[in-house]
Parts: C-alpha cells; sequence; structure tokens
C-alpha cells in the first residue's frame, strides 16, 4: 500500500489525506488521555468502538438533517471525513452536573440541572482549553456570530435526539463535547459538525445503576474502560462482528 500522507496527529485520532481532494481518513488510535495530557494509557480496542460509535450517532444525527463531516467507515479504525476548516472552540452541552461544572460551581455531580446548558471552551491545549464566552469567539474573529447561532442550533437539537436515543437503551446522557468546521463546497461555505462522538468525549450513565460508562472511568482509575465501551456499542446494537474478538485485532499497517 502507498503511504499516505499524515496532516495531523492529534492524542486520540490520526488524520491522513483521503483518497480525493476535500477528504481526510480519520483514524482512531486506542491512546487516551486526560487531564490536558498530563495522564495518559492506551487501552487495547477503544479505537475500534470508538470509529463504530461515532460512525453511528453522526450516521443517526444526519438523518434528521444535520449536515456533518462524515461519509463512511472504511474498516475497522478508519472512516472518511470531509475535511474542514475546524472552528477553534469546542462545545459542551450539560444535562446533568459533574465535572468541571460541578467543581467550579459546586453544584453536585449528578444534579439534574434545571436546562441544558451551552458552555464554550477555546480549543488550545497551551491554554487549557479554557472556558470563553460568544463576546471572545465574535471580538477574536473565531466564528461570526450567524456560525454561532447556528451552532447553538445545531448543538441544542443533537442533544435532544441523543438525549432520547440514549435513554431508549438505559443511559443517561450527562454531558458531551461537540466540534464544528466550515465546509466549503461549491463556493458555499456552511458549518457543519465535525470531530467525534464517543464515549471519550461524552459522559454516560446507567440510568438504573449511575454506573460510569465514559472516559471517567479511565479519568478516575475505576478500571473495565473498554469494556464499558464495549456496552455502549452493545447497546446501541453495533458490536463489531465478531464481537470482542474484532477489537484485539492487530492494528492495521499504515
Ligand atoms: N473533518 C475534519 N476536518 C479537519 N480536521 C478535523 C475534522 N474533524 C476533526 N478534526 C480535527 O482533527 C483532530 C483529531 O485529532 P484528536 O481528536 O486526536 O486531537 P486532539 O488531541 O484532541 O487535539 P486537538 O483537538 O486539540 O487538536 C482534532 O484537532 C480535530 O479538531
Ligand atoms: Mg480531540
Amino acid at each position: 500500500m502507498a503511504r499516505r500522507r499524515r496532516v495531523y496527529e492529534g492524542k486520540a485520532k490520526v488524520l491522513y489525506e483521503g483518497p480525493e481532494p476535500g477528504t481526510l481518513v480519520q483514524y482512531f488510535k486506542d491512546d487516551a488521555t486526560a487531564f490536558n495530557n498530563k495522564k495518559s494509557a492506551t487501552i487495547v480496542g477503544k479505537g475500534v468502538l470508538n470509529n463504530r460509535i461515532s460512525e453511528y450517532l453522526m450516521a443517526r444525527i444526519a438523518e434528521i438533517g444535520i449536515p456533518t463531516h462524515f461519509v463512511r467507515r472504511l474498516n475497522m479504525r478508519e472512516q472518511l471525513i470531509k475535511e474542514v476548516e475546524i472552528i477553534p472552540v469546542e462545545v459542551i452541552i450539560r444535562n446533568i452536573s459533574a465535572g468541571s461544572l460541578a467543581t467550579r460551581l459546586g453544584i453536585p455531580e449528578g444534579t439534574a440541572l434545571p436546562r441544558s446548558i451551552v458552555e464554550f471552551c477555546y480549543k488550545s491545549d497551551e491554554l487549557g482549553d479554557p472556558l470563553i464566552t460568544e463576546e471572545h469567539i465574535t471580538a477574536f474573529g473565531w466564528a461570526t456570530p450567524q456560525e454561532i447561532d447556528d451552532i447553538m442550533a445545531m448543538s441544542l437539537r443533537i442533544n435532544d435526539f441523543l438525549i432520547g436515543l440514549f435513554l431508549g437503551i438505559g443511559i443517561k446522557l450527562v454531558d458531551f463535547k461537540l466540534e464544528f468546521g466550515r465546509l466549503y463546497e461549491n463556493e458555499m461555505v456552511r458549518v457543519v459538525l465535525a470531530d467525534e462522538i464517543s464515549p471519550d468525549n461524552c459522559r454516560l450513565w446507567d440510568t438504573k445503576t449511575n454506573e460510569k460508562m465514559d472516559k471517567d472511568r479511565f479519568r478516575r482509575d475505576l478500571g473495565g474502560v473498554a469494556e464499558a465501551y464495549q456496552e455502549v456499542a452493545r447497546r446501541l446494537g453495533i458490536m463489531p462482528e465478531g464481537g470482542p474478538r474484532d477489537i484485539q485485532a492487530p492494528t492495521l499497517m499504515q
């Protein structure tokens, strides 16, 4: 196989040049990091599961009319995506208090929020992804007011949709992080959902037991990380063919 050009290597994924201009191949690694890279480990099978889970969720979200970067899954660890200009803002949607909201505002973890809360963080590892407001986003030109409106509308629709989807399989969607980007197509530009949606960037709790089924298992050394991701995939009805055996398969050569 010809060597592909590596466009970017992040903490959880690698981006390669895609087969056609304007496309990229997103490769999901088994690497996990937390607390802005201070903690890192390899979780065998995580990349395979996140590739599947993100494929499934992006496809369902596209079905309700929200544009996404997802084109199709290529193999166990890779998916074809449309290349976008990432807006350097992480959008966090919260339904139940947890994580930084709980610590910052002293609202006990697990408290149902009176309404869904959307937060913005500036995407900067050096600065530790600081919390920002719309004022910062427009003042520094990271996105226009119209783009922020589109991002808010899409985020809230995705939230309503995913709350229901997860509730149907016995999971509470506590909070999650989204990234959006500008897609340039036929002299037009529009904002689309990008990156991934997986237990790496969602908090998912079992409705009956409140057991964590997401990256907090890794952050808090609770163990059973891969098993929890696997259980999310199983409940979504998308366990990789061949079951867990598939997940242990060796990484594809690049
Ligand atoms: N469709 C897309 N086009 C271009 N870039 C994308 C697209 N979707 C996601 N990305 C970017 O690809 C990278 C994915 O890698 P990964 O998630 O491992 O990064 P990361 O370590 O979280 O770092 P950071 O997000 O801070 O760059 C991210 O930078 C993400 O913003
Ligand atoms: Mg990332």
